[in-house]
């Protein structure tokens, strides 16, 4: 009697199951096989209760609702695509997948629940813990339908119309498409222009009321139904770190000045001296939220910046965009030793349409498609490097078989699933990378080592840097909203308040609805926490490499058991757990120092540059210590005093225009500098020792009577100069070492 209602309710289960999902068509032959499954295992159940049958049966309903959740994927995935991809019924199935799979994890949380008795679970039952978890507190979808319909409606509507209005105000006579306002941004000069183009934007985003009032408001009820007492709470579980976003605020406090740094010197910049510590306008950073103010790398350059004009050519002239930018990306992902990423991604994917890049995730060993722009960039080229990880990432926790669908696909915020693709981001600008990608030569850039640095410095940080802030503020200012700090009348103006106090940004009231964590509530934290991870893992390889040197990409894919077994464990652990074996034990937690040694000397650069104290400072251009006759060459890079003997002479020698940005500019005050300078000059000389320089000279002194006294002399002096140059380089060998040491050791 009990086994025959036991298997009923069994059955019951399925067709409830079915019924659920009318519109969404399960695949019979999983579902068939797995009824067949249970009804052997349910005798057991029903006739006794030992704890064994508990957890077997508990094991076979977690595999089958994870096996639901797949199809759940699958068909949302598939709605979402045709979503991104224009299709006129994109939307409407979108909404429908969307609103169904709301009331699917509703229903799967009860049935775990309620099957999960107290024997269930035995004490070493680690992998089933988790699951279980996981699955119990699957965050927002346990709002009650209509709520959570509200949300995904809200969100879905929103990016759909920013994606596909053709309204936006390009600068020119024609109203434009989204890539094209992206495309058009990056390059206009003029202020009011980019106002009114921002403007534009910010006429397709969705109601401000309607957020405050109905979609915001809905964290306080998923923090409830997931049992949580607040949104910070909720936020700490979903991002799986205790206090995450006082820890946010702590590392915050210290990545501050050097923002501060950056924004005063694009004040100075753009606007003159007096704007320096004045709030800017976002547009003005040719940026719609202001979390991304690399529009403004051109206005902003070093004096010596040929690596970028370099790398900027390189990547047009290679035409290194859409497709070609993920395929070189996976070339260096490859270099690395992390994995091929699966070639049908080149084919299936779709390039032509807007940046950054959307990634679609069928929850499928081996499918995930991006949906991004064709168009040519720096930023493109570093954000293709970070989607075609994520994508490797996948496809390494795939590999591993018992990695089942909660583990990899949990809605949990984890720094580490952001961390290791911002890592390789990160490298996509290392020396040795880019010469590998024919972007910039290897012996020119270990000309100037140091001055080259500098640039791609500035290049990330103008990403970086904004982010993190960004971050921080939105997810700080919701929950101020939320906890009910902000008077109810301020609230409609509050973020450009707390942007123009926390960012010293002036944004609109509601700009921050353009970004898809925002219209769908998701917090930021595990973003914020991967960007700083990001650079300590940058910081745990870069410390292992005997000398500056060496090759980084190779060291990493000798060594990278670690992000490899990382990838590995997908969400079957806490990422903070990871984090220390991530780091190769050196440090336990997150810290700031990774992210602010690495920016070393763009801090040093930005000190000088804002220093008033010396005069050569403060105004836009400013000129070098000892200067300053422009180099005879295409393009006129002035060099300093100490170099230009070299310079003259080395005319003659097949030489690069870039070996002349060898002095790192500096007031003269820093000895780091000026050392480091020195061994540019000096290097240089190199060639003039041994070089046609030598045949010149000749050639002139034959017509003097002194013919071989000249000879004698000029190879004393040569002579003298190999054993200064020798000399000096040891000395700065050492020096530099040290100074290596100092900065790595955190
Ligand atoms: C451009 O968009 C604006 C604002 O939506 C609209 O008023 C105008 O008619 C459009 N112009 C063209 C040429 O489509
Ligand atoms: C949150 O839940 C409460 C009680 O269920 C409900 O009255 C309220 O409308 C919900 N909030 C939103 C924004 O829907
Ligand atoms: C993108 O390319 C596909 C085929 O490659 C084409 O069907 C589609 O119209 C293109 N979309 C745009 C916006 O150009
Ligand atoms: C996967 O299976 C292996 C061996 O069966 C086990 O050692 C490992 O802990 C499992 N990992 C997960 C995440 O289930």
């Amino acid at each position: 009697m009990e086994q025959c209602q036991c298997l009923r309710n069994l059955y019951t289960y399925r067709l409830e199951l079915k019924a659920d999902c009318t519109q969404t068509k399960m695949r019979p032959t999983v579902s068939l096989l797995f009824i067949c499954f249970l009804a052997l295992l349910a005798p057991l159940q029903c006739g006794t209760s030992s704890s064994a049958d508990d957890r077997r049966w508990l094991v076979s309903l977690v595999d089958l609702v994870e096996l639901d959740y797949v199809d759940h994927c699958e068909q949302r995935a598939n709605a979402a695509w045709n979503e991104l991809t224009g299709n006129s019924k994109g939307l409407a199935t979108k909404l429908e997948r969307d609103k169904a799979f709301g009331m699917f994890v509703c229903q799967q949380t009860t049935d775990i629940k309620s099957s999960l008795t107290a024997h269930a679970l035995s004490a070493d039952d680690n992998v089933l813990r988790r699951k279980v978890k996981l699955l119990l507190q699957p965050g927002d979808t346990l709002l009650e339908t209509e709520q959570w319909i509200k949300l995904v409606t809200f969100g879905d509507y929103a990016l759909n119309k920013i994606r596909f209005a053709t309204n936006y105000d390009c600068g020119t006579a024609s109203n434009c498409t989204l890539r094209e306002l992206h495309y058009n941004l990056a390059r206009q000069q003029d202020e009011e222009t980019l106002h009114r183009m921002k403007l534009s934007w910010e006429n397709n985003l969705p109601d401000l009321h309607d957020y405050l009032e109905h979609v915001l408001p809905l964290l306080r009820n998923a923090s409830k139904k997931n049992s949580y007492n607040s949104v910070e709470e909720y936020w700490d579980a979903l991002g799986e770190y205790e206090g995450a976003i006082l820890k946010a605020r702590e590392l915050w406090e210290n990545v501050k000045p050097l923002y501060l740094k950056l924004h005063k010197y694009i004040a100075l910049r753009l606007k003159g001296s007096d704007a320096v510590g004045k709030t800017l306008p976002v547009h003005l950073l040719r940026s719609l939220t202001g979390d991304d103010w690399s529009n403004l790398i051109e206005s902003l350059l070093p004096k010596h910046a040929g690596i970028y004009q370099k790398v900027h050519a390189n990547l047009q002239l290679k035409n290194l965009g859409g497709v070609e930018a993920f395929k070189q990306a996976a070339k260096l992902i490859k270099t690395l030793n992390l994995g091929d990423a699966d070639p049908n991604i080149w084919s299936e994917s779709v390039f032509n349409s807007t940046c950054p890049p959307t990634l679609v995730d069928w929850c499928k060993p081996n499918k995930v498609r991006a949906i991004t722009c064709k168009d040519v960039s720096i930023a493109n080229y570093i954000e293709a490097h970070e989607a075609v990880m994520k994508i490797v990432y996948k496809q390494t926790i795939n590999l591993h078989s018992n990695n089942t669908y909660i583990l990899r696909e949990a809605s949990r915020y984890s720094a580490v699933y952001e961390a290791i693709p911002g890592f390789v981001s990160l490298l996509s600008l290392n020396p040795h990378a880019l010469n590998n990608a024919g972007l910039f030569p290897l012996e020119i850039f270990n000309y100037n080592p140091n001055q080259h640095r500098l640039v791609l410095q500035l290049i990330m940080a103008l990403r970086d840097l904004p982010k993190l802030n960004f971050y921080l503020a939105a997810d700080e200012w919701r929950i101020k909203v939320l906890m009910g700090a902000i008077p109810y009348a301020k609230i409609p103006s509050s973020w450009s308040d707390f942007r123009k106090n926390f960012s010293y940004i002036e944004t609109s009231d509601g700009d921050f609805l353009g970004d898809p964590y925002m219209v769908f509530n998701k917090p930021f934290i595990g973003k914020f926490m991967g960007l700083i991870l990001k650079y300590q893992i940058y910081q745990s390889f870069a410390e292992e490499l005997v000398s500056d040197e060496s090759d980084l990409l190779v060291h990493i894919a000798e060594n990278n058991d670690r992000l490899v077994d990382a990838m590995m464990q997908g969400y079957g652990t806490v990422w903070p757990e990871m984090v220390s074996d991530l780091l190769a034990k050196r440090e336990y937690g997150l810290e700031y120092t990774g992210l602010t040694d690495y920016y070393k000397f763009l801090d040093e650069y930005l000190d000088n540059q804002l220093d008033p104290s010396t005069d050569n400072e403060g105004s836009d251009d400013y000129i070098e210590p000892v200067i300053n006759e422009p180099v005879p060459e295409e393009n006129e890079i002035p060099s300093s005093a100490e170099n230009q003997e070299s310079v003259k002479e080395t005319e003659k020698v097949e030489t690069h225009e870039d070996i002349n940005d060898n002095v790192i500019d500096t007031d003269g005050s820093n000895s780091k500098f000026i050392e480091t300078s020195t061994v540019g000059v000096l290097e240089i000389k190199n060639p003039v020792a041994t070089g046609d320089h030598n045949e010149v000279n000749t050639k002139e002194a034959s017509y003097n009577t002194y013919w071989w006294i000249g000879i004698a002399v000029a190879l004393a002096v040569v002579v003298i100069l190999i054993a200064i140059i020798a000399r000096k380089r040891h000395n700065h060998r050492k020096q530099l070492e040290r100074q290596r040491r100092d900065n790595t050791r955190a």
